[in-house]
């Protein structure tokens, strides 16, 4: 399927990512139904659609048409049938968990049209662990957003060795009719472009933090101020949540026995203590809840 006959967006898993991604999608043009298993977190996830558009409005950012048309466009349910049944393209936003991706994609197999293209936007687990569950691997391709997906125009499109050339275009084409820019890998790789980046910075980070040689506020500060990232790694890790740094960081671990993946104790104790970031109202930073 080619992007201009893409109209229908069902995005799987409202948290951190998909509510952005969704609510991008639905400003787009795109027709967008959010679906998620957990009841809590769809309403959040529509409370925060209700807010924000009238909020960009006020800010003289969006037209009240625009965001009128936008919010007619969204719609959130927990029913996964109604959410991807008529679905052109499917953007698989669950928590980063493999067995829990593959029994998802398998299902979305069952429930779309054979025309729908299914992509997740995991950061870190390719496409080809995931599309030999389907019988339309060549529909399967791992589309990246960054977070926060509303603001990054950022989108990572990551071609498997299954991933055909027309599904691969038709994901970058979309991303630009997102107001995305997208840079297309051509082969898979762990980590893509830039969490293989900023693996190497957050590592050695938490390096230099665990050896006492600087607090985190102050590693923050040199990374914003002499590297000119718009924020330091620990503010990063925060936004992106502690759970998500300890969980991929662990699983790369099991997989590959390389110590360089393994979390540090300070990872694993705010893991342990739910110091997860700003979803929890503490990480490195503290957070009070509004
Ligand atoms: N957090 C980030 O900064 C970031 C950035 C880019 C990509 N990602 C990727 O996006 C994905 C989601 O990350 P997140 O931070 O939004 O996680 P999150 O924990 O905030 O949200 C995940 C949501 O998935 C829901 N869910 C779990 N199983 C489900 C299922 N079977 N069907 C429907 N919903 C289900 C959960 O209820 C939860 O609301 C992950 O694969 C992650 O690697 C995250």
């Amino acid at each position: 399927m080619g992007a201009q006959k893409i109209q229908k967006i069902c995005i799987v898993g409202a948290g951190n990512m998909g509510h952005q991604i969704a609510c991008s999608a639905a400003l787009a043009g795109f027709e967008v139904k959010c679906t998620d298993v957990n009841e809590e977190v769809l309403q959040k996830a529509e409370q925060f659609v209700t807010t924000y558009l009238p909020e960009r409005v006020a800010k003289g950012k969006l037209q009240q048409a625009q965001a009128d048309a936008a919010r007619k466009n969204l719609t959130f349910t927990r029913d996964l049938a109604e959410a991807a049944g008529d679905a052109d393209l499917v953007i698989e936003a669950v928590i980063e968990k493999l067995e829990i991706k593959r029994t998802l994609f398998a299902e979305l197999d069952r429930i779309c049209p054979p025309h729908t293209i299914l992509t997740t936007n995991s950061s870190y687990i390719v496409s080809s662990k995931i599309a030999d569950v389907t019988k339309r691997p060549e529909k399967v391709c791992n589309l990246h957003f960054f977070n926060p997906a509303l603001v990054m125009k950022l989108v990572e499109v990551v071609k498997g060795p299954h991933t055909s050339e027309e599904t691969a275009q038709a994901l970058m084409d979309i991303c630009v009719s997102m107001g995305k820019t997208p840079v297309l890998l051509k082969q898979e790789i762990y980590g893509f472009l830039v969490n293989r980046m900023l693996t190497a910075i957050k590592n050695e980070s938490i390096y230099l933090l665990d050896m006492g040689i600087a607090g985190h506020e102050e590693i923050d500060t040199a990374v914003t101020l002499a590297l000119g990232h718009p924020m330091g790694p620990f503010r990063l890790m925060d936004l992106t949540g502690i759970d998500l740094t300890y969980i991929v960081g662990l699983e790369r671990y099991q997989e590959t026995g390389d110590p360089i993946y393994r979390p540090s104790p300070t990872i694993a104790e705010k893991f342990v203590k739910k110091e997860w970031g700003r979803k929890t109202g503490k990480g490195f930073y503290e957070y009070p809840q509004k």
